[in-house]
């Protein structure tokens, strides 16, 4: 079953055209990833299938319901999510249960477990501030997590962080991924990082932003880093970089 399918999404801004006739689906339970050069529209794409931008060309279907009248929220963590500084790591995790207008009581027997899986137990009182650049991108992680929805989307979640710790975040992400069996569409610039964590991927290319190439990831899970340096992987990378060197 298809949680996410857009057909022929096109978007403009002041007639400049941004998004030209994307066709994309995330299959239920699939890691689908969006790789392309900045400026090519994957933020605006991501606005466009939540509904912040309701003013588009073409169709999303969430669900096989069309997006504008989908009543359950998406989680979404649009790129550059920053905590608010001014509430514990405990209180930005519960945002999303604030809006959902549940009894505050239950919100402890969510949260705590999930702070728990997340590496970021003894953190819950600490303020943004006071947490690494990992932690909180966890967090904020953990916040999407915490609205109940199938589909997730991730706009460059590892973005900012240096490489080693992005690698330890990938694997952590994969294995939360398996147990909680969220279907992801994830967008980043990074080549190996789509490579590792994705059972499929588009690639776009910009003015207007499309998509070019779909690759399929035909390996199987749980993968082990060095993946990334056999024949098959090299071969896709150098598909990729043809297009986005276009
Ligand atoms: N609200 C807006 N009004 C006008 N133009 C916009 C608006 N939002 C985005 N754009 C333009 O649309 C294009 C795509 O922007 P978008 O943020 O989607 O790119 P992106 O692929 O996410 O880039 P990056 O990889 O740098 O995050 C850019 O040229 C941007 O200037
Ligand atoms: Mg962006």
């Amino acid at each position: 079953m298809k949680v996410l399918k857009t057909e022929k999404l096109s978007k403009n801004f002041n007639d400049i055209k941004v998004l030209e006739e994307i066709n994309l689906y995330v299959n239920k339970g699939e890691f689908v990833s969006v790789i392309g050069p900045s400026g090519c529209g994957k933020s605006t794409l991501f606005k466009l299938i939540t509904g912040l931008i309701k003013e588009y060309e073409g169709e999303v279907f969430v669900e096989g319901t069309e997006s504008r009248s989908y009543k359950s929220p998406i989680a979404y963590m649009p790129q550059k999510d920053l905590l608010l500084p001014w509430r514990t790591l405990y209180e930005n995790a519960s945002l999303p249960l604030e809006v959902s207008r549940k009894s505050r009581e239950s919100f402890k027997e969510r949260i705590m477990p999930l702070i728990k899986e997340f590496g970021l137990e003894g953190f819950e009182d600490c303020y943004p501030g006071e947490l690494s650049g990992g932690m909180r991108q966890r967090g904020a992680l953990l916040r999407t997590f915490l609205i109940e929805s199938d589909l997730m989307l991730l706009d460059e979640p590892f973005g900012a962080l240096d490489a080693i710790t992005r690698m330890d975040m990938q694997e952590w992400l994969l294995e939360i991924w398996r147990k909680h069996n969220h279907s992801i569409l994830f967008i980043t610039h990074d080549i190996d990082e789509a490579l590792f964590l994705s059972d499929r991927l588009y690639v776009m290319t910009g003015r207007p932003g499309s998509i070019d190439l779909e690759i399929k990831v035909n390996e199987p899970r749980p993968r082990r880093r060095e993946v990334l340096f056999g024949e098959k992987y090299m071969e896709h990378k150098r598909n990729i970089l043809k297009v986005l060197k276009k």
